[in-house]
């Protein structure tokens, strides 16, 4: 990750190869911009004259600057800005993955005058847009090598609310990051013991503790559901238990559940090969876990939360659960297997009954679940189902906060009827009518025993296509509202 600082707004002392300026909509040449207007020769104003440049969502203009102090300007439109925070973070995005294009290597960001949540939302942007996945790429010849964003100087004249606002960045912005690197990491890399590897780094650098159950450890537990999805591999699955207890003493803590699959073949119901690598980032929710707790843990939040993550491969053999095949979850429900790919439900199940003995608050959990959520609410929005109106609600709340907004849809018993089993108490596919709320309807089975909301970040955690702040593959979410929640629960 990038280094961010800050620095007093001193532009006609600037020193930098890019200075990003952020503006709202309909510009004007202000005072506090008359240096960077000389640093470009009069080019600044001229272009917001000519109305060159209208300070539109996304809208950019680079402008040349002189042979010393600021080298070059770029700026970036936020749009009406009805939404500071967010729409800083957008413009910081932008400003951070276009100073990876040119090869700078340094930037600094200017937006006026910045409070410490602007300074936070700068940051957060920065890292966020300048984040790449090279560790698998050979280095370019020297000649074409362009050298990525390293430092960035976020320009805020408060000196506290600079300091406040970096450090929350710094912490966020890792978890972010973990979160997609490990998103983008393929298969035969990422897989359930590395995760569980992730999750002890996590906890021996920021003072949790951590268990894993294996396969063994999860047979003692009946855990029928999960272990249905992990016979198909030879790999062993692993539930982590992650554990950040830095809130009141005994104090009910709020779980995070991820599905972790790191690979998603479908199984016996095997998927159309078309796209089929995509089904690596069926671990996001677990990757969003881990994230959230690196981020919650250089936060130091004052708050007891515990993450769960629940990972195996779905994969077809000879020795792979089957339709038709009825297995026993460790609260004793019934489920018949009626799609093997249908397979994030069966594992959540296990894991959202474990969730119980933790005595939670609250529990989320994120999970990339269903096709179907892509098709309602595109990449756009993330699906929010759950049994507590007042949770819900909160859970939305933090996502808005975070840039990361979701959507409700209604879990109504009505739905049930879909995934009712002739043979089982339940059955694991409901078809494809309403396959969202069917999906989170099947999880609330397990989810019993304390308050609950479902994520289903299926559109939301990776894109196919270039967002523009975001290029193809993971994009952090859920992070951002895991993050928002336990913070609005630290206040
Ligand atoms: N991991 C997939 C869901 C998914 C699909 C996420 C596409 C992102 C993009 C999940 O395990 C799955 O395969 N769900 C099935 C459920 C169906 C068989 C009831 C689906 O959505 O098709
Ligand atoms: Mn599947
Ligand atoms: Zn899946």
């Amino acid at each position: 990750m990038l280094t961010l600082n800050g620095a007093a707004p001193d532009l006609g002392a600037l020193d930098t190869p890019l200075l990003v300026v952020a503006l709202a909509t309909a510009p004007a040449l202000t005072d506090e911009l008359r240096p960077v207007d000389a640093a470009t020769n009069g080019a600044l104003g001229r272009a917001l004259a000519r109305r060159d440049f209208r300070g539109g969502r996304d809208e950019t203009l680079q402008l040349a600057g002189g042979d010393r102090g600021i080298l070059r300007v770029l700026l970036v439109g936020m749009g009406p800005a009805a939404d500071r925070a967010n729409a800083l973070r957008r413009a910081a995005a932008i400003g951070g993955r276009q100073a990876n294009k040119l090869g700078v290597g340094r930037a600094a960001f200017f937006a006026g005058a910045a409070n410490a949540a602007d300074v936070e939302a700068i940051g957060l942007g920065l890292v966020a847009g300048s984040w790449d996945f090279k560790e698998m790429k050979s280095p370019p010849p020297a000649d074409e090598e362009r050298a990525p964003l390293t430092e960035a100087t976020v320009l805020a004249a408060d000196a506290a609310a600079r300091d406040q606002g970096l450090r929350a960045a710094r912490a966020i912005g890792e978890g972010h990051s973990l979160a997609r690197r490990l998103g983008m990491l393929p298969g035969n890399v990422c897989t359930p013991d590395y995760l569980a590897d992730t999750a002890r780094d996590i906890a021996k650098r920021l003072n949790m503790t951590v268990t894993t159950l294996d396969r063994a450890a999860m047979q003692r537990e009946k855990m029928g559901s999960f272990l249905a999805v992990a016979q198909g591999t030879t790999q062993d699955p692993k539930l982590i238990v992650l554990e950040h207890r830095r809130g009141p003493k005994d104090g009910k803590p709020v779980v995070l559940v991820g599905k972790g699959l790191c690979f998603d073949s479908g199984g016996i119901s095997i998927k159309p090969a078309q796209g089929m690598e995509w089904m690596k980032f069926d671990m996001c929710g677990a990757a969003g876990v881990l994230g959230a707790m690196e981020a919650i843990g250089r936060l130091e939040l004052p708050v007891n939360v515990v993450g769960l993550i629940g990972s195996t491969t779905n994969m077809p053999s000879g020795e792979a659960m089957k339709p038709g095949d009825v297995v026993q979850a460790s609260n004793g429900k019934f489920i018949e297997i009626i799609n093997t790919d249908a397979e994030g439900r069966l594992v959540l199940a296990d894991v959202l009954a474990f969730a119980k003995r933790f005595s939670p608050s609250a529990v989320i959990d994120a999970a990339t679940l269903t096709g179907a959520c892509v098709i309602a609410l595109g990449h756009t929005a993330t699906g929010v189902m759950g049994t507590d109106e007042p949770l819900v609600q909160e859970v939305l709340d933090a996502g808005k906060r975070s840039g990361e907004p979701g959507w409700p849809l209604p879990l109504w018993d009505d739905y049930k009827e879909l995934i009712k089993s002739d043979v089982a108490d339940i059955k694991n596919s409901g078809g494809r009518p309403a396959g969202t709320i069917t999906a989170a309807l099947f999880l609330k089975e397990f989810a019993e025993g304390y308050p609950w909301v479902h994520l289903d970040i299926a559109g939301t955690a990776y894109t196919e296509s270039d967002l523009g702040t975001v290029p193809r593959g993971p994009t952090g979410v859920p992070v951002g509202t895991f993050v928002e929640f336990a913070r609005g629960r630290a206040r």
